[in-house]
């Protein structure tokens, strides 16, 4: 079996070439590169998909974190409740804005913030007065959201801003009780999503997204992602040169807008369900693997699989297995091989104060296994054949 990618996106663009060609073709034509129409276009597409008033672009999914939580006031003295288990930008925003991140242990299960440590977390910081408990920043790990039901009753309870971290979640979904669909970046008070290429939905280079309901803070972080300019006169292109506040320079640019507005049809109308498939593949041949733990999604959850991921038992000898795989041509990753609280950005801070035992466990025994939705049936059936060999 030859040429099998961690994520595919050779195949992709055989498979969209034609829509992705004219779309670039049309923005150098234009020449508009920076703020173009396919900008706007394409967080209007974006906001109506997600079910949210404002769509709000930028350059990355970082800076769509930071500028979310500085339209929110966030900084010196506040702490922000992070998981222990995610990439590094979800600590690294608040952190570089002056607030303290405050590293909360996950479910193993699901990977994702676990609401009994997030309690005892918030408590902590109560208890020793030190902090101003601000914000949660509630992961969307490898796709699948976080356990909306059991979080946001707790920011509720604390008075906490909820921050959604969607930037490996966009296109999945959370069904409550009722029955009713809500859509990742729909989750928070304010979501924040990356375009990276490898994400979910990834364009060719940088992009990111802020999603609210708030008008107002919709305007904040159009103001801050464009160098603090004046919020009353948004269009007016001499706005930019009236600076209000402090803001930051993060424009997704017309290159990317127009690559993703050529994406996005295929990746709603195909890629989620195609991904689903291979992910319900992978876990049918790999249920019974002695000591493997497959990934779970949780009742009401519809996860756009960012990745597949699998732990292994505590002893097993992880690099050789993944040399095993490499041999036979199967590439495979380690999301995320460290806690953050042992980052060494974090070292003898607050932040490196954490009790996050699950966290540990997964950074030495998680494995994560090519996940896109160009892989074939007979791809995942030797992925997971070769797996079970090499365990
Ligand atoms: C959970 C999470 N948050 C934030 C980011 C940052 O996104 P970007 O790379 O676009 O800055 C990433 C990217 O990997 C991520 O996985």
């Amino acid at each position: 079996m030859s040429n099998i990618q961690f994520r595919d996106l050779q195949r992709q663009y055989d498979y969209i070439k034609d829509a992705i060609d004219a779309n670039i073709s049309n923005v150098i034509k234009s020449a508009h590169f920076i703020s173009g129409p396919e900008v706007r276009e394409l967080e209007n597409t974006l906001a109506s998909y997600v079910g949210v008033k404002h769509c709000i672009s930028c350059a990355n999914g970082t800076d769509a974190i930071s500028i979310a939580l500085m339209a929110h006031g966030v900084g010196t003295g506040d702490a922000v409740f992070v998981p222990d288990f995610t990439f590094f930008s979800s600590g690294e925003c608040p952190a570089a804005i002056g607030a303290t991140p405050v590293f909360v242990d996950v479910d193993p299960a699901t990977y994702n913030i676990a609401a009994s440590s997030l309690i005892s977390s918030v408590e902590k910081v109560i208890s020793e007065g030190q902090l101003t408990p601000k914000a949660v920043v509630a992961v969307d790990l490898f796709g699948q959201p976080f356990d909306v039901s059991s979080i946001r009753p707790i920011c509720e309870k604390y008075n906490l801003l909820l921050l959604e971290d969607a930037a490996q979640g966009f296109g999945g979904s959370y069904t409550d009780e009722q029955g009713q669909k809500h859509m990742a970046c729909s989750l928070g008070d304010i979501a924040t999503t990356s375009f990276f290429p490898a994400k979910p939905l990834g364009c060719y280079g940088d992009g990111g997204a802020i999603f609210t309901n708030d008008d107002n803070i919709a305007l904040l972080c159009r103001s801050i992602a464009v160098h603090g300019k004046d919020t009353q006169n948004l269009d007016d292109p001499n706005a930019k040169y009236n600076n209000i506040r402090l803001g930051m320079n993060s424009r997704l640019d017309t290159l990317q807008a127009g690559v993703l507005l050529g994406k996005f049809p295929v990746f709603k109308d195909e890629e989620l369900e195609k991904v689903n498939h291979v992910a319900s593949l992978y876990s049918e041949f790999l249920k019974d693997v002695n000591g493997l733990i497959i990934p779970v999604v949780n009742e009401g959850m519809y996860s756009s699989w960012a990745q597949y991921t699998v732990q292994l038992s505590e002893g097993a000898d992880r690099s050789a297995i993944q040399k095993k795989l490499k041999a036979d041509g199967i590439p495979t990753n380690i999301y995320y091989i460290k806690p953050m609280h042992l980052q060494g950005a974090f070292s003898g801070t607050r932040s490196a104060e954490a009790d996050c035992p699950n966290t540990e466990r997964l950074c030495s025994t998680v494995l994560c296994l090519p996940i896109h939705p160009y892989l074939s049936d007979s791809e995942v059936q030797f992925i997971a054949e070769k797996l079970r060999a090499a365990l």
